[in-house]
């Protein structure tokens, strides 16, 4: 009898250790402690023992009883507390601060160069990003046939009512509809208000089916736009000149490439040296591949065309004005101390890229 206690204890022991509910234990005690429980049983039972063998079984069977029960209550307590632990809510302990977060780098960008614009009293405008063809294309001089609408990987917007199979491009009131390619599509729109003389800055996002180190599909663009009397290329130079030295510093050199656009004329492409190489067109003896010959093009500009400024309402003959537009995030990684070597970083939403600057 005492070993068949002694092995009920060890049983019960064991059980108890895998009870982790306060409805496991319940049934545990049901089973072993309670009035019909195996520990009531066996102790009922020392009662048909002999009366040499009752006084030892019935000593072992307080023992075992004592044992168990303190076990169970242990048992109970650890269970117990945990849960009411997690019940509680301590008041006392520091609240959790929010995380906080930062603008991101394109952001930070924008706002620098609006407000270096400002400095020279260009006003900040902003003009749809999804637009017509005619301000996207047409009123700045490219026909609809032109080969140099090409250069422009536009993407169109879907009629909403056509199928997938035959998707017809949606058209408005002056042509089809697309995501802007440039912010040029503000040019013949900030015209239209009226009022003269113009200094805008448009400054929006840009859609081009392109994507590389230096491409991305989205990306921004700031469009500069004077108009005025007597407005010459050393007012363009001047200006362009102006906000490089200030946002890249007076070491970095800029240059004025000759080159064509429909809507300028004479029109440059605008280079600046390279940041990652500084200008040397070689990181650790290999080929920049950022740049690749020590200059990355920033963007556009020229003087305007007659065929835009009359598109636009103004008189070529009185009139005169210069444009530019550049690639904000371009821009943005030929800062010194920036060095992105791929632009499409700028938007893989990486925490651990983003919270360094
Ligand atoms: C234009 O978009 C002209 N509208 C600029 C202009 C405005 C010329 C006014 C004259 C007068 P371009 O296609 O070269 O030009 O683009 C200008 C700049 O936008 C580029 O130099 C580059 O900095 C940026 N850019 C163009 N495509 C992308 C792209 N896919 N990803 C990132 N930046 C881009």
């Amino acid at each position: 009898m005492q070993n068949e206690l002694e092995q009920l204890k060890t049983t019960f022991l064991e059980a108890l250790e895998g009870a982790a509910s306060v409805d496991a234990l319940e049934g545990l005690k049901n089973e072993y402690l309670g009035r019909k429980g195996k520990l009531t049983a066996m102790l009922k039972s020392i009662a048909t023992l002999s009366v040499e063998e009752r006084p030892a079984a019935g000593r072992v069977g307080n023992e075992v009883k004592t044992a168990m029960e303190q076990a169970f209550a242990d048992a109970s307590a650890n269970v117990l507390g945990e849960k009411e632990a997690g019940d509680l809510f301590d008041i006392t302990l520091p609240g959790t601060a929010p995380q906080m977060g930062h603008l991101h780098l394109v952001t930070q960008a924008i706002e620098e160069i609006s407000s270096l614009f400002a400095h020279l009293g260009f006003i900040l405008a902003r003009h749809p990003e999804i637009d017509w063809d005619w301000y996207a294309f047409e009123s700045l001089n490219i026909p609809k046939i032109h080969p140099a609408r090409d250069e422009w990987e536009t993407f169109f917007i879907a009629d909403q009512a056509s199928s997938e199979e035959d998707s017809k491009v949606a058209e408005g009131p002056k042509g089809k509809i697309v995501l802007t390619p440039h912010t040029s599509n503000g040019q013949v729109r900030e015209m239209e208000k009226g009022d003269l003389p113009i200094r805008m800055i448009n400054i929006n996002k840009c859609y081009r089916r392109q994507s590389d180190i230096t491409h991305s599909p989205m990306f921004h663009q700031f469009e500069g736009l004077l108009i005025d009397q007597d407005i010459s290329i050393s007012h363009l130079k001047g200006t362009l000149t102006f906000f490089a030295k200030r946002y890249f510093g007076e070491g970095r050199e800029i240059r004025l490439r000759p080159y064509h656009f429909r809507f300028t004329e004479p029109s440059f492409e605008i280079d600046i040296s390279c940041a990652v190489c500084e200008g040397s067109a070689k990181v650790n003896g290999k080929k920049c591949r950022t740049c690749k010959e020590g200059w990355l093009e920033l963007g556009g500009a020229g003087m305007v065309h007659p065929n835009v400024l009359k598109a636009g309402g103004i008189d070529p003959d009185t009139y005169s004005g210069f444009a530019f537009g550049w690639g904000i995030e371009r821009t943005l990684m030929m800062r010194a101390g920036i060095n992105i070597d791929d632009i499409r970083l700028l938007y893989k939403n990486d925490l651990r890229f983003l919270e360094q600057f």
